[in-house]
């Protein structure tokens, strides 16, 4: 059975031929360059990047000879016809002024930072700098952006103002682009360079590279800098040198300054100074759960009571952005064939208005004088309002020229959070019904998020009809990707889904968390780009001072580091740990996750001549199982079951089981709702779960999904995240691998004997890291038991007696050999026990297959005498030997 799963995956990694092509490529260019694994710290500092560029660098030596490292900067001028009025618009930009001192920064460094307010002009006009400098003509200007939306809108724009078509100025990103070979300007999504340089280390096609948006710190972006520095130096050496400037909001500059491993000297930095108007915080007295509706009703306030100016609204997510959309469209309608020029606005000029709505600048109004206030308003307005409304005409929702829905599914994030917001309960509205209704502007409402297609995007750049207010709704894109014209209200709900991981499972999922003081600084700043402003937090103080952290961490530094390890490792990055990233993750954690990788067989060591010190070492490199695994959206261990289980029979239930254990907590309290039986008892917890998960489907499809959760102890919460996961999965697995069509049966017969053997080995080559071996009462130390335990396991280096969790169905039997998925002490202090959960049996002969970097198996028997297997041809030995460090005896393997 093993030998089977083991050629599955073989065959699976073919599949992914091109992709470990363009590997062998770098790593051919590496090989000969690495430097010791050993730890002093003198070796620490040197990077395989560095040695790798020495190796490079040196042969160029020998065939080119160079007098001196120089920049050349082209000296053709490129004449560009613009548009007056672009050419009016542009004079406007803040980095209008700098172009002289950006450009010879340019032409005499390698490295250049560019620090300046979102909306100062960076992103569309220095790469129309670098292209009337000449740049673009022999070779491209590249430009990277961390989100797709930019990519798009920014290369239209800038092809519209250099009166270029979109061959010259063109975008590429997964799955869309429109680059050509007549390309000069090429903006990308970070991923896509990434791949870029695997295939062409230096990346010989372009002039210059921009960084753009690097305080968003994606983990591309963080990659991408890290390389770069790198890739530079080396370029300037071989006389064909490459630019790379750095572009971000004026956040945090130093981690790219201040950094000695990236940058041996700081490079020069520019900070664009640029006109910002004051903008006026109101935070709200409550913290409202239901943001949405909170943002709903500033807005409306805004629309009905202040003073003309558009209305830029941040939510989390795409549905959130429909929702408000809908609603806001439906209070405030525009329609074509009335004339709203001659609409007179309320609250012109020269009118005292009370900006702070019912938010708190100061602390002037106390509750009950602002409920007081309230309630007077709407009585008044409610007067007005059946006054002159009356004969309002009956509203017929095809006569409106509404910008409409496009009609995506939210395919980013995870909406749990939200569910509770997107109900159309209106009864809070009522009081602001009277406004609604005497109010006879329109909104003109404009959806902004990342999965919105180009063209629909681009119209929050222009003005709206005359007579209607723009109000956008967005994610945090508009937070510095894009810049909105004539902003004066920001409403800003706080928060941001943000992906966050399970550092146990590596599960990972979208959560809707508070922002950061940073982003709330940023937001605030669209408020102040044309005029004085407001900005409407719906949050308290407190909030601001106690949730909001003055930054979330870098993606880099939030993922799990086995995950981050092995995207590197395929990126072709083989020393992880001396690589220069902008901030650095613990180096302890990469080097542990390299190990454990190594013992999945996800990593090995490779010997390699190290020409520049003329001796042998050792790297680890990604293996093809691990390439496979790789394809797989969890940690490693998870991906590797997966990878392993490439036949038909079985995905199906590797797929449920992966997802039930990447979801905490799937059941509460004990196991006897679920009796185990037979074969699959020895599958343990995880078989637990696969039956809990095709039960739970089969009530699901009978809609009895809630009371059968409560009934047999379930999280219904778990099983619907469960449920999402395994569709992911599968549509992902028949996306990715080649002749497979995974039909997921949500219900799934229970495994036969034979398939919960082979399910019970590849949870073992998942988890073959996290062994327990039980041991006798009297190997537990004295004074270990009072609690008087009729078992106890050892796990690993760990001295300490370990137990099943109360949970547990092994508990039945208590087998000899098992593994864990988690290990953690419970209890207080004298309780407090070591526990492990989701366990399942192994046998311990299947150890040297699976987990043969930790056993220890010596010379083969010489009794019995080798076999020779008729069919395959191959010997198969007797081993006796040892499984790992604590040396625990394995009994007589046959392999081969
Ligand atoms: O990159 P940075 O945030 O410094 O500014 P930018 O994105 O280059 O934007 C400069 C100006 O161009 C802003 O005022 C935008 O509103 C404007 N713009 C536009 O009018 N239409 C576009 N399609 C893109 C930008
Ligand atoms: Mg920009």
């Amino acid at each position: 059975g093993s030998q089977n799963v083991i050629d599955i995956t073989e065959s699976m990694t073919k599949n992914n031929n091109e992709a470990t092509n363009n590997i062998n490529e770098i790593n051919k260019t590496i090989k000969l360059d690495n430097t010791k694994t050993s730890t002093t710290l003198q070796e620490q500092k040197e990077d395989n990047i560095t040695d790798k560029l020495k190796v490079i660098s040196k042969s160029v030596k020998d065939k080119v000879k160079i007098k001196k490292p120089l920049l050349e900067h082209p000296t053709v001028h490129v004449n560009v016809k613009r548009d007056p009025k672009v050419q009016v618009a542009r004079l406007k930009l803040p980095v209008l002024g700098e172009e002289q001192r950006i450009m010879e920064l340019v032409n005499e460094n390698q490295f250049l930072i560019v620090a300046g307010e979102t909306g100062s002009g960076k992103t569309t006009q220095i790469p129309q700098f670098l292209y009337e400098a000449g740049y673009a003509e022999k070779k491209m200007v590249a430009v990277t952006e961390p989100r797709r939306v930019a990519t798009v809108a920014m290369s239209a724009r800038v092809a519209h103002e250099l009166a270029l078509t979109n061959k010259e100025v063109s975008y590429l990103m997964r799955f869309e682009g429109n680059t050509t070979k007549d390309t000069k300007i090429k903006f990308m999504t970070d991923g896509v360079l990434l791949k870029e340089i695997q295939s062409d280390f230096l990346l010989s096609k372009y002039s210059v590279v921009i960084i753009d948006e690097a305080h968003e710190r994606s983990v591309y972006t963080d990659i991408l800098l890290g390389l770069l520095s790198r890739i530079v130096p080396l370029r300037c050496k071989r006389g064909s040198p490459l630019r790379l400037i750095i572009m971000s909001a004026t956040l945090r500059v130093e981690d790219f300054t201040e950094n000695t491993r990236l940058f041996k000297q700081p490079p020069p930095v520019i900070k664009i100074e640029s006109r910002q108007f004051p903008v006026t915080v109101h935070f709200n007295k409550n913290t409202y759960k239901d943001y949405l509706k909170e943002a709903f009703r500033k807005t409306v306030k805004i629309h009905t009571r202040l003073p003309e100016g558009g209305i830029l609204i941040f939510v989390t997510g795409q549905q959130e952005v429909r929702y408000l959309l809908r609603k806001l469209k439906s209070c405030f309608p525009y329609r074509k064939d009335v004339d709203y020029s001659k609409l007179i606005t309320k609250n012109t000029k020269g009118v005292e208005v009370d900006t702070a709505l019912d938010s708190e600048p100061d602390d002037i109004n106390s509750d009950d004088d602002e409920v007081e206030k309230e309630m007077k308003r709407a009585r008044k307005a409610r007067r007005k309002a059946k006054k002159k409304v009356k004969a309002l005409p009956k509203i017929n929702l095809d006569d409106y020229d509404m910008p409409e829905d496009d009609g995506q599914a939210d395919l980013v994030g995870n909406d749990d959070d939200s569910e509770g917001h997107l109900s159309d309960s209106d009864a809070e509205e009522d009081s602001l019904m009277p406004e609604i209704k005497s109010c006879r502007q329109p909104l003109w409402v404009l959806p902004l998020y990342s999965m919105l297609n180009s063209n629909k995007q681009a119209r929050v750049f222009e003005p709206p009809p005359v007579g209607a207010r723009l109000c956008v709704v967005s994610t945090d894109v508009a937070e510095t990707s894009l810049t909105i014209p004539a902003i004066k209200y920001v409403v800003d709900t706080g928060k941001k889904k943000m992906k966050v991981h399970d550092h146990v499972t590596g599960a990972s999922a979208w959560r809707v968390v508070w922002t950061s003081q940073a982003s709330a600084g940023q937001r605030a700043g669209r408020a102040g780009r044309v005029c004085a402003g407001h900005v409407y937090r719906l949050y308290s103080s407190a909030v601001y001072q106690h949730d909001c952290p003055p930054q979330h961490a870098p993606d880099l530094c939030r993922r799990p580091v086995d995950d981050l390890v092995l995207m590197m490792k395929c990126m072709g990055i083989d020393k992880v740990v001396n690589f220069p990233f902008p901030t650095a993750p613990d180096r302890l954690q990469l080097r542990l996750a390299e190990k454990r990788l190594e013992t999945l067989g996800i990593l090995e060591r490779h010997d390699s001549k190290n020409a520049s010190r003329n001796c042998q070492e050792e790297i680890l490199k990604v293996t093809p199982l691990g390439k496979a695994v790789s394809a797989f959206p969890l940690l490693p261990r998870y991906g590797k079951m997966l990878a392993l289980s490439h036949q038909q029979a079985l995905l199906p239930y590797t797929i449920a089981l992966v997802a039930a254990l990447t979801v905490p907590e799937v059941m509460s309290g004990k196991a006897d709702n679920w009796p185990a039986t037979g074969h699959t008892l020895l599958l343990g917890d995880p078989g637990v779960l696969l039956r809990a998960v095709g039960a739970a489907e089969y009530a699901h499809r009978k809609g009895e999904e809630q009371l059968f959760c409560a009934k047999y102890g379930l999280r219904e919460k778990a099983i619907k995240e469960i449920r999402k996961i395994r569709k992911q999965l599968a549509s992902e697995i028949n996306l990715s691998v080649a002749g497979v069509d995974v039909s997921v049966d949500p219900e799934m017969k229970p495994p036969d004997e034979k398939q919960a053997r082979l399910l019970r080995q590849l949870v073992l080559s998942g988890l073959g890291d996290q062994v327990g071996r039980k041991i006798g009462l009297d190997e537990v130390k004295e004074g270990e038991d009072k609690r008087k335990f009729k078992y106890a396991y050892h796990c690993g280096d760990l001295e300490e007696p370990v137990h099943l969790h109360s949970a547990s169905v092994l508990r039945k039997t208590i087998p000899e050999w098992v593994v864990y998925q988690q290990l953690y002490e419970t209890g207080a202090e004298e309780r407090r026990k070591m526990v492990m959960s989701n366990v399942t049996a192994i046998e311990p002969e299947w150890l040297p297959v699976y987990v043969p970097q930790l056993c220890n198996l010596g010379e083969p028997l010489s009794d019995p005498e080798p076999r020779y297997e008729d069919v395959t041809g191959k010997v198969l030995c007797h081993y006796k030997g040892t499984f790992g460090k604590a040396g625990w005896e394995l009994p007589v393997v046959e392999i081969e």
